[in-house]
């Protein structure tokens, strides 16, 4: 049996880290866990193996992926007081190669398989921690649906499922660019948290934004949902910009105007967008179709709420 694990979308955003080695955010994030993208992780202990072997979409041992893949084992063997290496065997399923696979998913499965899959008992707190240690928005990959993670200190700082259930939300996926990106997060974080003024302002409206989207989620309200999430990337984003790193390129811009178009018409769709080119549109069951037609020049990726991380055969 494989851990699942689902990828993530934050409403509002995860940007900056208080503590780099712990990964503690300087402020909450709330995020929407998938069905459409996952990963699935098998980590099989071995008295005989005298290092790690890690496989992930088939390829042995990549030098980018295993070597991270490597330092969470390592991690959670001294938190655990494992003994032997393991075989890690992971693979990400997303409708397109590259760009989309998600640290988020990755970090959550792997956490789950090397821990609870091996009969090691741990909480969900204990699971969130491990996650969010691996990769910071990972924390929130354990659980699906409506997810809010915590700041607060190593042990306090861990993911919660909100007790919200809206079966018409949707988010599609509008794939911009199936590249690798070029900055990673944790830089463009780093750049980011030394703009004083600018982030400090990030942190209090974004803990206005978080009260704003919890009330506006609980009441089902996607015109209040999707201007504060489009308000809250959009800030994320002009701190990103202010250090002059650029996530957004043209073709992310031809899709923002698009939807802007759509709202014209009547059509509930906002964006948020993260560290990449790709945007992530906000919407309903009922305006789906129409938002596909708009983007047939893209390929999307029409997702509804995933699972909390379990196990598959
Ligand atoms: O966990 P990381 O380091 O991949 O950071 C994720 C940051 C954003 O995706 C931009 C925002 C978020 O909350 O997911």
């Amino acid at each position: 049996m494989k851990s699942r694990a689902y990828v993530n979308f934050a409403l509002i955003k995860y940007w900056g880290k208080k503590d780099e080695v712990l990964r503690l955010p300087f402020q909450a994030s709330l995020s929407f866990t998938v069905d459409k993208m996952y990963t699935d992780t098998l980590v099989t202990y071995n008295k005989d193996l005298t290092k790690d072997v890690v496989i992930i979409n088939g390829v042995k041992d990549d030098l980018t992926n295993s070597k991270r893949v490597i330092k969470h084992m390592d991690l959670i063997r001294k938190e655990l007081n494992i003994k032997e290496y393991a075989l890690i065997e992971s693979k990400n399923y997303v409708p397109i190669s590259a760009g989309l696979a998600s640290s988020a998913s990755s970090f959550a499965a792997l956490s789950h398989a090397a821990t609870i899959n091996n009969n090691i008992k741990i909480s969900n707190d204990e699971l969130s921690r491990l996650s969010r240690l691996g990769s910071g928005s990972a924390a929130r990959s354990i659980y699906g649906g409506f997810v809010l993670w915590q700041t607060g200190d190593d042990y306090t700082s861990v993911a919660k499922k909100l007790p919200i259930t809206w079966d018409d939300f949707r988010i599609v996926v509008v794939v911009v660019s199936k590249d690798v990106k070029e900055i990673s997060s944790s830089d463009a974080m780093e750049e980011s948290v030394k703009n004083k003024d600018g982030y400090n302002n990030w942190i209090s409206q974004s803990k206005i934004d978080l009260d704003e989207m919890i009330l506006a989620l609980k009441e089902k309200d996607i015109d209040k949902v999707g201007i504060v999430a489009e308000r809250n990337s959009n800030h994320m984003h002009n701190i990103i910009e202010s250090t002059g790193i650029k996530y957004k390129n043209e073709q992310s811009l031809d899709v923002i105007k698009k939807i802007e178009q759509l709202r014209l018409q009547g059509i509930k769709a906002y964006y948020t967008m993260d560290a990449g080119p790709n945007v992530k549109i906000i919407t309903l069951k009922e305006y789906v179709t129409t938002i596909e037609d708009k983007f047939n020049d893209y390929e999307t990726i029409i997702c509804s709420a995933g699972n909390d991380v379990h196990l598959v055969d």
